[in-house]
């Protein structure tokens, strides 16, 4: 009989990969299968994020949970990004934890998992070479590693702390890994890393990338995450634009709006050029679907920096907005500025941003009445009903069954709304 594996994975689409990762080398090596009940377990994982502190500071109460819930013997793990930055003071905190497996170091797996207080969390440590496994947790897409680890020094984030230098990995690799997953079903592929558009590998880029992986004729459609504003260049634009199967969603992580607060984030651009690269693509491709990640409250942001940010709000009308108070991390340069922006101001200025952007989403979200939609169908819903995206980046609901699974629709928009477009096949 296998052994069974529980596993939560926090974060980002990296972390999700990862876990991928780990699920693949332990059912296939070490007899482990999948459980989602707890007390069911063997090996319980934890797969954690360490980009702002609350979560962090649940870990350690969720361990205490999860110990006192599993069964006699069973074992916990704690991988990803805040095993790579507390490391073996997580043990010590926690004593019920066997092992520690930073996020750079999942191939690891396999050695931590028979050891007793191991602790693995090296960030020089090369993963490009394992970045790929064969667990897919959906049939119909497929997360491909294109690069892993991030040199910037944006001066709020951990990241490069928790997952070490950048790494692109060879072309040829990828492409290979997007061939096999899409034979096998999965006609989205899904590129990732922490700065994808930064891809470098023997004179290729990320345009060229992007080029080489459409050429794949399984592929019907491309998506990736995370971009970085700095390195939308003209050609990545122009692959973006004219590439039929690159799907026109984009993400443009804008941060700040104040280039003053940019330049103390370390971020390399200024408003204006954010601005320029935003209304490019509005011209470029009318349809596009713009999200952002927004902090508010950076150290030293004034009412006028923060008006900054609300202007570039304005301006780019964003689809979908991810926002966040100002959290400052261990090991970044932020956590050293002394111009922290009292709290009660931040959550107001998170508030005044949130509610101007949910009023502009419905403004949006309206405007998607009767309009049709080319939908891959891909999730079917606990609420009843299949959903996937529509080509630039809304989640569609129409009602439906398997069927609908893998394939690619039209859709008319019959009832919008903020976080769902539900429709009917055409
Ligand atoms: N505080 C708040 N938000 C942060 N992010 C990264 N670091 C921090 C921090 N210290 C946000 C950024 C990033 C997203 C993934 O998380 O907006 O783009
Ligand atoms: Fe963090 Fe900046 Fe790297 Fe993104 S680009 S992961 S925000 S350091």
């Amino acid at each position: 009989m296998s052994k069974k594996l529980f596993i939560e994975t926090l974060g980002c689409a990296m972390n999700m990969r990862d876990s991928e990762h780990i699920i693949a080398e332990l059912s296939k090596y070490e007899n482990y299968s999948l459980t989602t009940d707890l007390k069911d377990a063997d090996l319980i994982l934890i797969n954690t994020c360490s980009v702002r502190e609350k979560p962090v500071q649940k870990l350690f109460s969720e361990i205490g949970v999860f110990n006192k819930k599993k069964k006699e013997g069973a074992k916990i793990g704690v991988c990803g990004c805040t095993a790579s930055h507390l490391g073996e003071e997580i043990i010590k905190k926690a004593p019920s934890v066997d092992f520690v497996l930073g996020a750079r170091n999942v191939s690891k797996i396999r050695d931590v998992l028979h050891k007793k207080g191991a602790v693995e969390v090296d960030i020089d440590y090369d993963e490009s070479q394992f970045a790929f496994s064969e667990f897919r947790s959906s049939l119909y897409k497929a997360m491909v590693n294109i690069s892993i680890g991030c040199d910037k020094q944006c001066t709020f984030c951990i990241v490069p702390s928790t997952r070490g230098k950048e790494v692109s990995i060879p072309a040829n690799l990828i492409v290979q890994e997007a061939k096999k997953a899409a034979k096998s079903g999965a006609k989205e592929i899904f590129l990732l890393g922490q700065n994808v558009n930064n891809y470098s590998h023997e004179g290729k880029d990320f345009s060229d990338l992007l080029n080489m992986v459409s050429e794949i004729d399984e592929v019907e459609r491309i998506r990736f995450t995370s971009p970085h504003p700095l390195h939308m260049d003209d050609k990545f634009l122009e692959v973006f634009a004219s590439n039929e199967k690159v799907c026109k969603s984009m993400h443009m992580p804008l941060q700040s709006g104040s280039t003053e607060i940019l330049k103390r984030m370390k971020r390399g651009y200024t408003k204006e050029w954010f601005l320029d690269r935003a209304f490019r693509l509005r011209d470029m491709i009318p349809d596009v679907h713009i999200s952002t990640d927004i902090i508010v409250a950076f150290p030293g942001e004034s009412d006028e920096d923060f008006n900054q940010t609300m202007d570039v709000l304005e301006k780019v009308r964003f689809e979908q907005l991810f926002s966040f108070k100002y959290s400052p991390r261990p090991l970044t340069k932020a956590a050293e500025f002394a111009d922290v922006v009292d709290s009660k101001v931040a959550s107001q200025r998170l508030s005044t941003l949130q509610k101007r952007h949910d009023e502009i989403l419905d403004e949006i979200t309206d405007a998607q009445m009767g309009r049709e939609f080319e939908v891959y169908f891909e999730e079917l819903r606990s609420s009843g009903g299949v959903a996937g995206r529509s080509d630039n980046g809304f989640l569609v609901q129409v009602q439906g069954s398997e069927e609908l699974l893998g394939k690619t629709k039209r859709v008319k928009i019959t009832y919008p709304r903020r976080t769902t477009l539900y429709g009917e096949v055409v």
